[in-house]
Order: structure tokens, then C-alpha cells, then sequence
């Protein structure tokens, strides 16, 4: 029998990296890969990178740089180590990472990864491979009948792509560039992942996509299903006992999304909603097709479905033009919204955007102080958002055993996570809890009801290949 085979991924940026990441391991698996927290004894490493802020590609090459050190010494003890560069980088600067980085064997972007076993094959027989089409036609066709060993590993919580790419077109924003126009999955193939996830002890699924509110893909009765009615469907499946999805528009929020809120116990009452900027002058320099008005509306929509609904968004300070007016509008937005979290960035100029082009650059520390402050004003709501949990009874999805001995961690509705004392057959049930306090961002509480003994189906127990 074959040794296995060492893979090292590192994987930079979004939760669609992450996805990717798991997906490259389950495309790898068939062909003896197995995974490897070290470089240094990898056959085969691959950097999953991230173009969407910050000198990306600066970091993959330095990266490489190290990796060609580690790739001499594998060569030194007579092992061949394979170096591919996988995600958005790739994807946008694929010619050039071949032309410079002579370590590099494969360049693979985000649409090609079912053909990294054939690129490997390509590289293994001396050449160097690049693949970086967009092949709409099977741009999701990579997805191979996950095993049930692979799908466990996943745990409770698991992600499945539904819609890939952007037609937004946000001034700053790489990802119609990388990524590509939006395409979404059927219903039935989504649907298919799912019942094989929850027959493996999955209980929350978090839908992706780069854009996925605007999600389109073809239901069963041939026409184009909207977010919330593919929601709606999903949520009859058995076992999946929470629904979430990520990242949205303003713009795409439908009222069939809406309706999914109010009407099923299952779509989390909490969304990540970015805004990016609260003053209407940036908002149309960045083309986000929406006022803040606007934005507030869609907010108070929410709310008027569901009334414990909570949101995050993402904030970029400092975009080109921003004045001190623009930023107290931001700052006036926050106040008003009043979010459980949110991410801010300092605008970074990307190549090939149109905001790589315009003149009126915000100076650094301009950008620093604003973000200091938005960050604070963010921070401070969001420990509100937690301290309110004291005292409150909330469920909590269990989903593993804690580092302290005795302690079983899951999470709320809202993501916080709460520990409890318990046994770990709890794992994988909803249970109420009452938070008692809280401890930087994690909620400590009881049980307030005694768990019911799982069915054995539901058993979260690893199992073994077939
Ligand atoms: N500069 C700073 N932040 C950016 N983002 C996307 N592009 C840029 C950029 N050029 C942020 C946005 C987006 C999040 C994923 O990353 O806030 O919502
Ligand atoms: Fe980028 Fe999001 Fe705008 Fe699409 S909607 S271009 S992914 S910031």
C-alpha cells in the first residue's frame, strides 16, 4: 500500500476560502492526500490565497519565498514537494506568479479546483500548469459526492456554496474581477448536500455566496427560486435545525427573504449586512446602488419581521474623497442601527478597480484615526449586545467539548459563544440556557431544561470510511 500523502493548506480571507479550502481536501482525498499542519514534511503545499485588501500578492510572494527554502530542503532528503497558489490571487495575477515564481507548479484558480488532480498530474510529469478560465457551464461542477468520513469532520456547522461571483460592481471591490459574474446552484443539488450533511450530524448550515441574496438558481419547478423561498424549502429538512447565510446586498433583499425570517423558526435572526459607508456622496462614489435611506429601510424591514433580529456589517474608512462630514455620517449610521458587530477596513486601492483611479486619496493617518474611532463606537456596541444576554435564556446549538474539562461550548442565535457544564451528549441538540455571565466575548451559563438522550441517528460520533 501507497503512503499517504502530506498536504499542507494555508488559507487566507473569506469564509468562501475556508469552503474552498475543505473542498481542495475532499477533490485531493481520493488520490491518498491526507492533510498536515506542517509545511515542512507536506508533498503538496497550497496557499489559498485572498486578493481583497492589503498588498496581497506582496504576501504571496514572500511566501513562496519561504516555501522555496522549504522546497530545497524537501528535495535535499529526496522528497519532491508540489507548491500550488490557489484563490484570488491566482486568479487575477496567474501569468505573472508562473513568470516569477519558478517554485511555483500549479496556479489554480477559484472555478478550476475539481481539475486539481489533473494539474498535479501536469506538474508531476515535469510541466507547470495554469488554469484560471471561468467555465460557467461546470463552474460547480467540482462538487464530488462527499464521503460520510469528510462530512463528519465538519462537525455540527457546516457551509455549502450556493451562489458564486458579483455583478455589483463596487468601485473598490476585486470580486466580479476574481470571482466572476453571479452564477447560482440548482435547488436540488443544494438540497442533496444538505440531507447528506444532516444524516451526518450537521444541524446548522450556513449558505455562501459572494453576493448571496441575489441568489437565482433553478427550483425544481424550472423557474428561478429566490433566497427565501430556497429557505423556506430547506428548512423541511430533517435535522437541520438552523439556517444562515452570507454575505448580502441591501439591494437584493426580498421580501420572500423577509417573509423566511418571520414565518420559520429556523433562518437565524442574524444578519451580516454591509453598508460599507453612511454618507449617500461615498456611497455613490463606491456604485453601492443605495442610500443610506435606503439601507435604514431594509434594516426597519428586518425588524418589522422578526423583533430580535440583529445585524453586522462591513465599514471601509478613508475611501477616496471621504471628508470629516462622510465620516460622521458613518458614525451617525452606526449610532442609529445600533449593530451586535460589524468589520472596518481602511480603504486599500486594488488594481483594475475604478477607485484605483481616482485622485482624492484620504492620508493615513487620517484613515487610522477614523478607523480607531469607528472600531470603538463598534466595539461598544457590540459589548452591549452581549452584557444584554445576561440573565436571559437563550438556545444555544451545542457543538463541541470545550477546552475546560467538564465544558461543552455551542453557540447562540446571534453567534456568541455560550459554555455550559455538561455531559457531551448534548452535542448536536438546541437547549435553553440562561446566561449567567459573560467573559470577553464568551457567555457562561446553565442548562435549564435536562437534555433528552439522542436518538442514535443523531449521534456525533466520528465515523469510519466505508
Ligand atoms: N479596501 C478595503 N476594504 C475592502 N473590502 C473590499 N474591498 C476593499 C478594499 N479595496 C471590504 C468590504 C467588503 C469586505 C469583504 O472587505 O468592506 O464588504
Ligand atoms: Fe464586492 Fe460585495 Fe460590492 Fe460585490 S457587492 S462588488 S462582492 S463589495
Amino acid at each position: 500500500m501507497t503512503p499517504p500523502r502530506k498536504l499542507h493548506i494555508k488559507s487566507y480571507g473569506c469564509q468562501m476560502n475556508v469552503y474552498d479550502a475543505q473542498r481542495m481536501v475532499d477533490t485531493l482525498a481520493p488520490e491518498g492526500f491526507v492533510e498536515t499542519a506542517s509545511v515542512d514534511d507536506a508533498d503538496l503545499v497550497i496557499l489559498n490565497t485572498c486578493h481583497i485588501r492589503e498588498k496581497a500578492s506582496e504576501k504571496v510572494y514572500s511566501e513562496l519565498g519561504r516555501l522555496r527554502v522549504a522546497k530545497d530542503v524537501a528535495a535535499a532528503d529526496g522528497r519532491k514537494m508540489n507548491i500550488v497558489v490557489a484563490g484570488c490571487v491566482a486568479q487575477a495575477e496567474g501569468n505573472e506568479i508562473i513568470r516569477r515564481a519558478p517554485v511555483v507548479d500549479v496556479v489554480v484558480g477559484p472555478q478550476s479546483y475539481h481539475h486539481l488532480p489533473q494539474l498535479l498530474a501536469r506538474a508531476k510529469a515535469g510541466g507547470r500548469a495554469l488554469e484560471t478560465e471561468f467555465p460557467v457551464a461546470d463552474k460547480f461542477g467540482f462538487l464530488p459526492p462527499p464521503k460520510p468520513a469528510a462530512i463528519c469532520a465538519r462537525g455540527i456547522s457546516s457551509f455549502v456554496t450556493v451562489q458564486e461571483g458579483c455583478d455589483k460592481f463596487c468601485t473598490f471591490c476585486v470580486v466580479p474581477y476574481t470571482r466572476g459574474s453571479e452564477v447560482s446552484r440548482p435547488v436540488a443539488k443544494i438540497v442533496d448536500d444538505i440531507k447528506r450533511l444532516a444524516d451526518n450530524g450537521v444541524r446548522e448550515i450556513t449558505l455562501i455566496g459572494q453576493n448571496v441574496n441575489a441568489y437565482h438558481g433553478d427550483g425544481p419547478d424550472g423557474r428561478p427560486w429566490p433566497l427565501g423561498t430556497l429557505l423556506r424549502h430547506l428548512a423541511d429538512i430533517p435535522g437541520i435545525e438552523r439556517l444562515r447565510y452570507s454575505t448580502s446586498h441591501p439591494c437584493d433583499v426580498e421580501d420572500t427573504l423577509i417573509e423566511a425570517h418571520r414565518d420559520l423558526p429556523q433562518p437565524m435572526p442574524f444578519v451580516h449586512l454591509p453598508v460599507q459607508s453612511g454618507s449617500d456622496r461615498i456611497l455613490a462614489a463606491m456604485n453601492r446602488k443605495h442610500t443610506a435611506e435606503d439601507y435604514r429601510r431594509v434594516i426597519d424591514r428586518f425588524r418589522g419581521a422578526r423583533q430580535d433580529i440583529a445585524f453586522t456589517s462591513d465599514f471601509i474608512v478613508g475611501f477616496p474623497g471621504e471628508s470629516d462630514e462622510d465620516f460622521d455620517a458613518t458614525l451617525a449610521l452606526v449610532t442609529q442601527i445600533g449593530y451586535a458587530g460589524a468589520y472596518s477596513f481602511k480603504y486599500s486601492s486594488r488594481p483594475g478597480t475604478p477607485a484605483a483611479d481616482m485622485q482624492e486619496t484620504v492620508p493615513t493617518a487620517v484613515m487610522d484615526e477614523r478607523l480607531v474611532r469607528l472600531q470603538e463606537l463598534i466595539d461598544s456596541q457590540q459589548s452591549a449586545f452581549n452584557t444584554a444576554t445576561i440573565g436571559a435564556t437563550v438556545d444555544v446549538l451545542f457543538e463541541r467539548a470545550a477546552r475546560n474539562p467538564g465544558q461543552i461550548v455551542g453557540r447562540t442565535a446571534w453567534l456568541q459563544p455560550a459554555h455550559v457544564m455538561a455531559s457531551d451528549d448534548i452535542i448536536g441538540q438546541v437547549l435553553p440556557v440562561r446566561i449567567e455571565s459573560l467573559e470577553r466575548y464568551s457567555l457562561l451559563g446553565s442548562l435549564v431544561a435536562t437534555p433528552s438522550p439522542q436518538p442514535a441517528q443523531h449521534a456525533h460520533s466520528p465515523t469510519t470510511g466505508a
